[in-house]
Formats: C-alpha cells, structure tokens, sequence
C-alpha cells in the first residue's frame, strides 16, 4: 500500500472500535502533542487488527485530527509498524554484525528453506512473517531471533525447527 493508495478517495476510514479509542483517549492523556501519540495510536490499531490498514490509517489521523502524510510517514519509519497483512506469528530475525558473525545468514536460509519465506514474507498457510531488524540486545547468546514477544537465542538450524513447529502448533 503507498501514499498513492491512501490519497485514492476510494479509500474509506474504518470505524475504530471502543477499545482502540479508549486506549488511544489513555495514551492523549500522556502526551502533551496529538501528532505525539500517532505511533502509539498505530500500535494500539496493530494489537486489534493484526496490522494497518490505509483505512485505519484514515481513521487514526482521523480521529487525532492530524495529516495523513504524517501518520504515514511514521508508520512507514517504525518497521514495526505492519502496513500490510502478517502472519499469526511474526519472527523479528536480527542481522545485526553479531548474530551475522554467529551465522545468521545460514539460519536465514535455513527459514527459507523450512518454512518458505525470506525477510518481508509471510508463509502460505498464514503462520509466519518474517522480519530483519537490528540488535536484540542479546549479543552475547547470537544468533537471536523473536517470534511474538519471546526471545529465543543460541539459534540453530534444530533448534529453529523446534521452535517453528511449537509455534505452528499453538
Ligand atoms: S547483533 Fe543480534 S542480538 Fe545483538
């Protein structure tokens, strides 16, 4: 989805729901600027709905009475922000210098192999989206991987297969 898409007036807002706007009414009362909770109101939007939409997207800037092209411009900055549909389980892959040294890019193939999917895709059963992203934090036990919010280190080719089909499973 582009700027292009959301400047398509066939694009409509969605209906936020009572929840995302509590919780968006929760974080306006913390943030002294409403463009400020733009990246909260995203995260909010991404818990409910899996991702964002353009029509939530709409909807939020919308409802902040902010631009569009603002909005987008931070959704389009926080990688983690899903501007398109994710799998159930998303992996954050780190590649940062040392999970790469530790030999991520094997385990990358390894994935790719597996479970059919590289960094941005999702598989075809709708279970796994895969993401690079940098430093973990967790350096000293590389290769390091999160599927959701768990972390898991000392990666291997078995152990990713382990954890693949234990999340596959749930
Ligand atoms: S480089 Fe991968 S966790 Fe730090």
């Amino acid at each position: 989805m582009s700027k292009n898409v959301i400047a398509s007036s066939a694009v409509r807002a969605r209906k936020l729901s009572a929840d995302e706007i509590a919780e968006i009414e929760h974080e306006m009362k913390l943030y002294p600027d409403k463009r400020a909770v733009g990246l909260e109101a995203l995260k909010i939007v991404q818990k409910h709905q899996g991702w964002v939409s353009d029509e939530s997207l709409l909807a939020i800037a919308k409802y902040l009475n902010i631009p569009i092209a603002d909005l987008e411009g931070v959704a389009t900055f926080f990688n983690l922000v899903y501007r398109h549909p994710v799998g159930k389980n998303v992996i954050l892959f780190c590649n940062s210098v040392s999970c790469w040294i530790m030999g991520c890019d094997g385990l990358r193939e390894h994935i790719k192999k597996e479970v059919g999917i590289d960094f941005g895709e999702t598989s075809e059963d709708d279970e796994f989206t895969m993401i690079p992203v940098p430093c973990l934090g967790d350096c000293d036990r590389a290769p390091v991987m999160m599927v959701g919010s768990d972390l898991h280190r000392n990666l291997t080719s078995e152990k990713i297969d382990q954890i693949i089909s234990r999340y596959r499973n749930k």
